[in-house]
């Protein structure tokens, strides 16, 4: 267990890839405080809350984060305001993830804290020039959040430089799985598709479909966010996480469709305004290289892991499963 008794802070731990992460910590017998302010995640995320010490506040809270990670060994710094939110309001989400992550290093610093762990994010490559995209790639801040988190990279890498602060960053390209609940308004593509597909709505696609991403299934996630805190090699560097696999929308509603046996056809509407990038997936021979990482679960297994998931928490998506039909343990496994 690589973790036990570790004393460790994860900002944005209700969250959907925080809540993972946080649920396998404690699962490796380390001792977890989460930060959070519920803006979009749910205390119930966290399957072993009675174990841990939650927080409900702000990464903006210099005082309160200073509190909370006096005598921490670790800090994964998850806490985020997503892209639609960043879009409309990109002053809050500067506030909450570039200066919410200056203020985590600040106090890491101050505080001696032994690593950091920064989620980044795909977004920072923009519409990229050449794939698989690789870490040292052009980078190009399309959106006020790709500015933010690669601002929050940046703010890593001068800690790092500036005064060895044991500090990774893991860029990760479209997660999905279990916790990423249609409930969120802000849930990824994934969940949508699921969501409306389940309720025999008709799944939108935004453009003609043909536009790919990198589909990373949330468990592989959380491996290489864990491996990144505990790998000396990791320190002042930058890993992709991805799947490697470029995967079209088309193709991602196909399998959905597929998978829940259901018949609905998508309809074709208007080019998304915001994250409008053509194609991405990412080289993740770094990661495999230093982080001894690989990706264990198919876009298949994900997407049936995640199926499974909804069909079981039927309160994340209410009509998801009209009684009628609702499937036997047994058909779904
Ligand atoms: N989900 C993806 O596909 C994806 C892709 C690339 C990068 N990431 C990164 O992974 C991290 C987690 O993203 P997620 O998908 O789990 O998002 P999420 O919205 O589910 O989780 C973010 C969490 O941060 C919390 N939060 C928001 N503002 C806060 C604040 N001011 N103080 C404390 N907590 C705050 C939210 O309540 C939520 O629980 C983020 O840093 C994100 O940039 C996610």
């Amino acid at each position: 267990m690589r973790f036990q008794n570790m004393k460790i802070l994860v900002t944005g731990g209700a969250g959907f890839v925080g809540s993972n992460l946080v649920n396998k910590l404690v699962e490796e017998g380390a001792l977890v405080t989460v930060l959070d302010d519920l803006f979009t995640g749910r205390k119930e995320n966290i399957a072993y809350l009675d174990d841990i010490e939650f927080v409900k506040g702000s990464v903006t809270n210099f005082t309160l984060l200073e509190k909370l990670m006096k005598k921490k060994q670790i800090v994964f710094n998850l806490a985020v305001r997503n892209i639609i939110v960043s879009v409309k309001s990109p002053r809050l989400d500067f506030k909450v993830n570039t200066e919410g992550t200056f203020n985590v290093l600040q106090a890491a610093k101050e505080l001696g804290t032994e690593k950091v762990v920064y989620s980044s994010s795909a977004s920072v490559y923009g519409n990229p020039k050449y794939l698989p995209i690789n870490e040292d790639d052009r980078l190009s801040t399309i959106n006020p959040y790709a500015a933010s988190k690669l601002s929050g990279e940046n703010y890593c890498f001068a800690f790092y430089e500036t005064y060895r602060l044991p500090v990774s960053i893991v860029r990760y390209s479209n997660v999905f799985g279990v916790n990423q609940s249609p409930l969120n308004p802000y849930c990824g593509v994934v969940s949508k598709f699921f969501e409306s597909i389940m309720k025999g709505e008709v799944p939108q696609i935004h453009g003609d479909g043909e536009q790919t991403r990198d589909f990373t299934y949330v468990d592989d996630v959380v491996e290489a966010t864990l491996l990144a805190a505990v790998n000396p090699r990791a320190e002042g560097e930058v890993f992709n996480v991805g799947s490697g696999k470029e995967t079209s929308v088309n193709e991602l509603v196909q399998r959905i469709v597929n998978l829940t046996e259901s018949s609905v056809k998508p309809v074709y509407i208007d080019r998304r305004d915001i994250d409008n990038i053509r194609r991405r997936v990412l080289n993740i021979e770094k990661s495999r290289r230093i982080l001894r990482w690989t990706p264990q679960i198919t876009l298949e297994t994900g997407l049936k892991k995640t199926y499974h998931w909804l069909l079981e928490n039927e309160d994340h998506c209410p009509q998801c499963i009209p009684p009628k039909v609702k499937p036997m343990k047994s058909m779904i496994g």
